[in-house]
């Protein structure tokens, strides 16, 4: 098999064979098939697409490219919780400990933040002593003792994915419904996972900014896990405004610490209920969804939730009573507000605008390797529907120095945009996607 000839055909919009994906997939992991080539073909799957066929024998391919997980030695249903991204989205930290005092057993890996979205990973390691590098025994063994444990990714889970999504990244290839889909599906299925439940970001914070692609998006990754007999039920949700208030790491944890004692923003607090009754759903610890609902807002109300998260932070090696007292956690020293210039409502936020001000403010990561201020982030006071009047905060910067507020502000204010009439409130929950159509 020749990759010339798989180009060739790829150029022309015909279908590849599985022998053609699998002979594609081991050449980018063994390194023998060059980057020109490589990069040829994303680019021709870019604009010829790929049938569902192909996207799964690609998916497939890349999930065994490297280390699979094993979790069937763990007690009960194991459903994974993934999220395509965006701002202010802190839902595993809230939406897992939930469905865990449901019974669920999540055994998770989770990524680091890169460009304007966060990382559960980096959320987490603003907790003093959190461990999130476990060996296998270990996270096995937070996860028998407490039924929940979420660590960072291992080693070698699919090499493939991360060798083409650098190439993507650099390429102009990464929006692709095919390869975004293969690129999280083969990561989630390698991972181990019974059950997977996505939320699909969809607005000015997300890959999608429309609808009607996360929606494709959401059907193909339904698909890919209906067609290897792993349960998928995917959430599409509004990333068009940052999610809940805080933005940047410590101050998100703050966040969930409000959330799972039930002071939580409503569209958050709202969003991880939907979250969690769903894996709950998903491991067969309700019949209906209205029962998981119900279970979960108790659990949510009674602190069950909450104790969830301090037995996982304190099995790995953290200090839960930070969480306990969230007024103890240290937090960056210049803190400088953002004003509004005019009466008005807010008539619309660019979510990605304030994720990038954050990352300015030390939050963030623009290359893999930058070190990051986990105190560093906003707290937004203000969001689109809102009415506000001039010379009111918008939103507070917190940051190391003055001279991160000098570049982050325009960034943020540019982020606001203020009329004199009020918008229409975007519905949170845009669709939910339970069998493949
Ligand atoms: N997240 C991923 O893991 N892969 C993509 O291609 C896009 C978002």
């Amino acid at each position: 098999m020749r990759m010339y000839e798989i180009l060739a055909k790829k150029r022309e919009g015909e279908e590849l064979t599985k022998e053609e994906i699998q002979f594609f997939i081991s050449g980018v992991t063994d390194g023998s098939i060059p980057d020109y080539q490589i990069t040829a073909l994303l680019m021709a799957i870019c604009i010829r697409g790929m049938t569902r066929r192909e996207t799964s024998a690609l998916t497939m391919a890349m999930e065994h490219s490297g280390d699979t997980v094993d979790l069937s030695s763990l007690p009960g249903i194991k459903v994974d919780k993934h999220s395509t991204g965006g701002v202010g989205d802190k839902t595993t930290l809230i939406a897992a400990p939930i469905a865990a005092a449901l019974g669920v057993t999540v055994a998770k890996m989770s990524g680091r933040g890169l460009g304007h979205t966060g990382g559960t990973v980096d959320k987490m390691e603003s907790i003093p002593g959190l461990r999130t590098a476990l060996s296998r025994e270990e996270f096995f063994d937070v996860v028998r003792k407490t039924g929940l444990s979420v660590v960072g990714q291992s080693g070698n889970l699919d090499p493939a994915d991360k060798k083409l999504y650098a190439l993507r990244d650099v390429t102009a290839t990464v929006e692709s419904i095919p390869l975004i889909a293969s690129s999280i599906m083969s990561k989630k299925l390698a991972a181990g996972a019974d059950k997977i439940l996505l939320d699909v970001k969809t607005g000015s914070g997300a890959f999608m900014k429309t609808q009607q692609d996360a929606e494709m998006l959401a059907r193909e990754m339904v698909e890919i896990g209906r067609s290897v007999g792993r349960e998928t039920i995917a959430l599409v949700t509004d990333m068009d405004v940052p999610l809940g208030n805080a933005i940047g790491n410590t101050l998100e944890i703050l966040e969930v610490c409000q959330t799972l004692r039930g002071h939580g923003p409503q569209d958050l607090t709202v969003l991880c209920l939907e979250l969690a009754s769903n894996m709950a759903l998903l491991a067969g610890a309700g019949d209906t969804i209205e029962s998981c609902r119900a279970a979960a807002r108790k659990a949510l109300e009674s602190g069950a939730a909450l104790q969830k998260l301090c037995d996982m932070v304190s099995a790995q090696g953290g200090d839960a009573s930070y969480l306990q007292h969230p007024e103890t956690f240290s937090r960056a020293p210049v803190k400088h507000e953002l004003f509004s210039d005019r009466d008005g409502y807010i008539t619309h936020m660019n979510a990605e605008a304030c994720g990038e001000a954050a990352m300015i403010l030390g939050a963030g990561r623009i290359k893999k390797e930058d070190l990051i201020d986990h105190s560093a982030g906003i707290w937004l006071l203000r969001k689109t529907g809102d009415a506000v009047r001039a010379g009111e905060v918008l939103a507070v910067m917190e940051t190391a120095e003055e001279r991160f507020v000098a570049e982050a502000e325009p960034l943020l204010r540019s982020a606001y945009q203020i009329g004199s009439q009020q918008p229409e409130r975007r519905p949170l929950i845009l669709k939910r996607i339970a069998k493949s159509e």
